[in-house]
């Protein structure tokens, strides 16, 4: 009971297995019928999409399938960004009416700063406190710029009439927040008068010469900034320089908003999954001035800070996923117009090997009796009707008698050889010697047998043009092939039906119930099977139990032709048996030919060879004459 369940579970089990081998008929000892041409398209297809893969996933190695997109976010309150030497440089100073920079502390000075406003929030009550950094300034020199990618830009300037952030004195600088936000951190210059108030190293000049010397100035101001190119993969930010330039009065204030727009580049690094790189920096955006007409000590405010909005670019590369599946979708449609082209060259040239293992087929070539005709021609008469034909059809023919020559001349070779065979036997030689040149000769044959095999085949050989006219579904009337295999097909695509098959196989069940008795039928379920002893190639094995016709040996085709002609002459000699008679008469003539050649009789063939060379007798009738000779004998 527990034994019979588990079994069913097994069994259930095993429906689950997907990878089931399916039962399959092969043809040719192949699971289908393949051709040359499926074969080349097969291999064009596979190397095409080789290289269509190599191709994109150099292009993926390269960054080149690269999608972007770029979108702006707003901040109330954007974080913080470090500054430093490598990335952030300041040169500023005045310009006279000549626009030459100059620094002149008896004339304006310069407080650089960084101010920070922190808003803190008790009892609902905002209360902002602010504070100071000072931030070292000192007169330029090549050594302070320290932002590699623009020194070239920077040396362009006279630098020692500027002013810079002394790098030597302070390591970074912050920037955060906006005004409104809860921590607001910015550059602040003040441009000041020079006066007992502000005066720095330097004596101040009479007020009136500083403001006649400042009435008409300019303001010179460089720092860096950055434009995207999304296209460079490692380094999208390039660095440039950002020149502000704007007059200034000492008979008016301005205050100068300098906006620095922090931007994002999310560069998307995985192959397969999403994994983002970020990189982050800061550049100029725009500024503001706005002006104040009442005279003070103050000429101007530089303030250096945060925008609010961010801008940010994606970037995506193509997955690799994405490509297989892109290129699976090509192979689809290649895959589906290779098939339509090579499914009908496949079916036609499926059905031609069908029907060349089945039947023989007349060459188009054969026009014997028209052959005959034009050896005796009526010169009256027939030269005219026949010039034209003739000429048409001389090709073919030179063609078809070169042929014929050749199997007769194999025929004549094979026959050579048997009678070498026989002489040495004759011949004082040594054993060993003797079956060499034997086998030799054995081999010999068996390669001009497999030769006169084929000169004589009556196989459909199909050109490609063949293939042309049936895929344009244009018989050609003309085209024997065509209306050949018509015919033929006609006749076994019933034969290939499962039903057909089936029917056969009942056939075989009632032949069975015909010629055994009840008795006989039922021993003859307990035949034994053949059984495959331990050494199957032993000689005795192949003796005994050969009469199953699946482990019939494999023999080479000398011994077929040597085995058939044996049993040829048996054959002839017991022509009481009516089917003994029957299977002589529906041998091929050409192999009537070759079984023939029998020691005793190779003279007569000889001569028959010449009646069938010269003319094409009835099989049949050349047959009655051979077997006539041989009763007489
Ligand atoms: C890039 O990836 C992001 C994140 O998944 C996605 O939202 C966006 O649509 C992708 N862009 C493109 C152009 O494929
Ligand atoms: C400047 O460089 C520093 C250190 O390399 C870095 O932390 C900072 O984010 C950079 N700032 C900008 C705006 O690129
Ligand atoms: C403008 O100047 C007047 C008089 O000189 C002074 O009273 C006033 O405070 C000044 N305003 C500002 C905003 O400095």
């Amino acid at each position: 009971m527990f034994n019979n369940f588990s079994k069913k579970a097994l069994r259930i089990l095993k429906k689950v297995d997907i990878f089931s081998q399916p039962v399959l008929l092969l043809i040719k000892q192949e699971q289908g019928h393949k051709t040359l041409f499926g074969a080349c398209l097969t291999s064009g297809l596979i190397s095409f999409f080789l290289y269509l893969l190599i191709v994109n996933l150099f292009d993926l190695r390269q960054g080149k399938n690269l999608t972007s997109l770029s979108t702006e976010i707003y901040h109330t309150q954007p974080h913080q960004f470090k500054l430093d030497e490598t990335n952030f440089t300041l040169t500023f100073a005045i310009q006279s009416p000549s626009f030459k920079t100059y620094i002149d502390e008896s004339v304006y000075v310069v407080e650089a700063k960084i101010q920070t406003k922190i808003t803190r929030i008790t009892d609902n009550e905002k209360i902002d406190e602010w504070t100071q950094q000072d931030l070292p300034l000192t007169k330029c020199n090549p050594e302070l710029i320290r932002q590699v990618e623009l020194q070239q830009y920077f040396s362009q300037l006279d630098l020692t009439t500027n002013y810079c952030i002394d790098w030597n004195k302070i390591k970074e600088l912050d920037l955060e927040g906006t005004f409104d936000s809860l921590v607001y951190r910015a550059i602040l210059l003040e441009f000041k008068i020079c006066n007992d108030l502000t005066k720095k190293s330097k004596e101040c000049k009479s007020r009136d010469e500083i403001k006649k010397q400042l009435e008409q100035n300019y303001f010179s101001f460089q720092m860096p900034s950055y434009v995207v190119d999304v296209k460079n993969d490692k380094h999208p930010f390039l660095s440039k320089g950002e020149d502000i330039f704007t007059t200034i009065s000492s008979k008016i204030f301005k205050e100068i908003s300098i906006y620095m727009q922090p931007i994002t580049v999310f560069t998307d690094i995985g192959i397969i999954n999403e994994d983002y790189e970020v990189q982050n920096t800061l550049r100029y955006k725009r500024h503001t001035e706005m002006i104040d007409l009442n005279e003070s000590d103050l000429i101007m405010n530089v303030v250096i800070r945060l925008d609010q909005i961010e801008q940010q670019y994606y970037r995506n590369y193509t997955k690799i996923q994405i490509i297989i599946s892109k290129m699976g979708g090509l192979w689809q449609v290649f895959f589906t117009l290779a098939f339509l082209i090579q499914k009908p060259i496949n079916m036609l040239s499926y059905y031609v090997k069908i029907l060349n293992s089945l039947f023989e087929f007349e060459q188009e070539q054969k026009k014997p009796i028209k052959n005959q005709k034009q050896e005796n021609p009526n010169p009256e008469t027939l030269q005219q009707e026949f010039s034209s034909r003739q000429q048409l059809q001389s090709t073919k023919e030179i063609l078809f008698i070169q042929n014929k020559k050749k199997s007769l001349q194999r025929l004549q070779s094979i026959k050579r050889k048997k009678k070498q065979i026989e002489a040495i036997e004759s011949l004082a030689l040594d054993p060993q010697s003797k079956e060499e040149t034997k086998k030799q000769l054995t081999k010999a044959i068996s390669f001009s047998i497999k030769q006169y095999f084929l000169s004589i085949s009556k196989k459909l050989k199909m050109r490609w043009t063949d293939y042309l006219y049936f895929i344009n579904c244009f018989v050609n009337s003309k085209n024997y092939k065509s209306l050949q295999i018509q015919y033929s097909f006609k006749k076994i695509i019933k034969q290939m039906d499962v039903l057909y098959i089936l029917k056969k196989l009942q056939e075989i069940d009632k032949l069975k119930m015909i010629l055994l008795t009840e008795s006989q039928i039922k021993i003859f379920d307990y035949l034994q099977k053949p059984t495959i002893p331990l050494d199957p190639d032993s000689a005795q094995f192949s003796v005994t139990q050969n009469y199953y016709s699946i482990l019939k040996p494999r023999k080479n085709d000398y011994q077929k032709a040597v085995d058939a002609e044996i049993a040829f002459k048996d054959l002839v000699e017991n022509l009481d048996n009516p089917i003994n008679m029957k299977l002589i008469n529906s041998i091929d003539q050409t192999i009537v030919d070759l079984l023939k050649m029998r020691k005793d009789s190779l003279d007569v063939i000889s001569e028959g060879d010449v009646c069938i060379s010269g003319q094409r007798y009835d099989r049949n009738a050349v047959l009655s004459i051979d077997i006539n000779q041989r009763n007489s004998s």
